[in-house]
């Protein structure tokens, strides 16, 4: 691509939001205090020194809420409340603090679409038709013979309606049928949940990730979707049909535009929004000027994009030609529903990953474990917990594997937990651990904070502008510019040493990914990159 400079840095200073870094935490597999095995909030409390040392802005939280744990926090059944496994309200309170006292901003996971079939709002709404909660889910008739109302899919296998006894009605659930989906048309569901938003917002939390918000609304007239063409047996049985009936419905953007409003009413506060769609439709989610949107919707494009120069520079222009006026970009390589980054491109390409992640223009989201190197591990399938990869089994459909716990330090439980780790570690011994990345000064986690050092002192890297994307046999490069400030990020993603022409005086070597040897150096014009090898020059 040539030249594909996006719009400039924005006017002002930028927000947190924008020139800092993301962290998700997965809360279940951080760091348990209490020994029964799952992660909790004082365990999050007791590597927030951790956290800051890294070097990262914000830390978005997965689910603490209360849940019976069908699909692990993602069902909430008391959207105003913690947890108990994962501590109290006063612990909250108190991690919140003490993130804030280290400059940490904290992101909430906010699940708009669905509760727990436990939630006291759906345990009404299935007592009787005409309780006065019926209306806050989807409730339909069947269809003559015992069939469900339309043909959709669920997300995590097997038919999206489910037949209730009681009334004998069908619900709708775009995930699991303990998920059944909230009715974002009624008024008052929309008032109890920006209410939700209201009261974590009055506690001091700085923004949410807003879950799986593409499937908020589904066709009122319940129209079949069409079969998939492109379906072949191994993918997930939910793709047999396309989503065009349920997901990314009109009326999404006007409640997203009031989601904004009330988070906006706070100041500072961002809202980041989970949809996994094509580019062109992702940009509807930045709202318009009557309908404000999401700062952030998800870019999760880099997930899928093959691993070649030529497609990540592709990719690039594409979404950054696609931004409206004004509008931050982000990027994410790994989150709680992907595989790891080490297991989809190798170890010695992660750490070229770091440096695109981190040097990109847009905010960066860094799953937990990934600044380590955290590898997928395979489950036993006596130990699968994750209810797709039990109703779907077989496929590679399951998240187990990306959500083992953080190996802290050497052995079975990895200073994660004194008791038995509700997942089970990594086997030992591969070096994957923090305590031993610490001290070695060229590790991936020695490398995460040196990027994320090099963003704080280089605004040119956090909020410039970004240019001159190419790509060169195994190289991909781009430039990122502030005022007079130019600097060249240069990645081999092949085996072979690489050479990259600079013109002009040539520049000097900020940062290379081996963290191995002098920089500060003079670069003449020509940079030579070993193979796997990324630099940042500066001219
Ligand atoms: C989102 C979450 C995923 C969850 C699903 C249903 O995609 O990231 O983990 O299972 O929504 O809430």
């Amino acid at each position: 691509m040539q030249d594909g400079a996006g719009p400039d840095a924005p006017s002002g200073s930028p927000a947190w939001w924008q020139a800092g870094a993301i962290y998700q935490i997965y809360p279940r597999s951080f760091q348990d205090s209490n020994g029964d095995g799952v992660g909790d909030l004082a365990g999050i409390s007791a590597r927030l020194d951790y956290l800051a040392e890294l070097g990262v802005d914000a830390v978005w939280i997965s689910p603490v809420y209360p849940s019976p744990m069908a699909d692990f926090g993602y069902d909430v059944s008391d959207y105003c409340s913690i947890g108990p496994r994962f501590g109290t309200l006063a612990d909250f309170d108190a991690m919140l603090a003490a993130a804030h006292a280290r400059n940490l901003k904290v992101i909430l996971d906010y699940v708009p679409n669905h509760s727990s079939d436990r939630h006291p709002w759906f345990e009404q709404s299935r007592s009787s038709r005409d309780n006065p909660k019926r209306d806050w889910y989807v409730w339909r008739d069947g269809k003559p013979g015992g069939e469900p109302p339309s043909n959709w899919l669920s997300e995590f296998g097997g038919p999206a309606w489910t037949r209730d006894e009681t009334t004998n009605q069908w619900y709708y659930h775009a995930y699991l049928p303990s998920q059944p989906d909230l009715n974002w048309r009624n008024p008052q569901v929309r008032q109890a949940m920006l209410d939700v938003l209201r009261f974590w917002l009055d506690r001091g939390v700085d923004g949410f990730r807003v879950d799986a918000i593409h499937h908020l609304f589904e066709d009122e007239a319940l129209r079949d979707n069409p079969a998939n063409p492109d379906w072949r047996p191994g993918m997930s049985p939910a793709r047999r049909v396309v989503r065009v009936h349920t997901m990314d419905q009109p009326e999404v953007q006007d409640v997203v535009a009031a989601m904004r409003r009330v988070a906006d009413a706070y100041g500072g506060r961002v809202l980041i929004g989970e949809a996994y769609l094509p580019i062109p439709r992702m940009m509807a989610y930045y709202g318009r000027p009557d309908a404000p949107g999401f700062q952030l919707p998800f870019n999760f494009h880099l997930l899928s994009a093959p691993w070649t120069p030529a497609a990540i520079a592709a990719l690039i222009g594409e979404y950054e030609a696609a931004l409206p006026f004004g509008a931050w970009p982000n990027w994410v390589l790994g989150n709680h529903d992907r595989s790891r980054l080490a297991s989809r491109i190798g170890p010695a390409q992660a750490r070229v990953a770091a440096m695109l992640l981190l040097t990109l223009r847009g905010t960066p989201t860094i799953y937990q474990g990934e600044e380590i190197g955290m590898v997928d591990v395979q489950i036993p399938p006596a130990l699968v917990k994750d209810p797709w990869e039990r109703r779907v089994p077989g496929l590679g459909l399951g998240r187990d594997p990306v959500r083992t716990p953080m190996p802290w330090k050497c052995g079975p439980k990895g200073g994660f937990t004194t008791g038995e780790p509700w997942l089970p570690l990594g086997p030992a011994g591969t070096g994957i651990t923090v305590a031993g990345q610490e001290r070695d000064p060229r590790s991936l986690l020695a490398l995460y904070r040196a990027l994320l050092r090099l963003r704080r002192t280089e605004p040119a890297l956090s909020v410039g502008s970004i240019g001159n994307v190419r790509a060169s046999g195994s190289v991909l490069s781009y430039q990122r510019q502030l005022g007079a400030r130019t600097l060249l990020v240069a990645l081999n993603l092949g085996n072979e040493p690489q050479t990259r022409t600079l013109h002009g005086a040539g520049g000097r070597l900020l940062l290379s990914s081996t963290l191995d040897g002098p920089v500060g150096h003079h670069v003449d014009d020509a940079l030579r990159l070993g193979p796997n090898e990324g630099a940042v020059v500066a001219f």
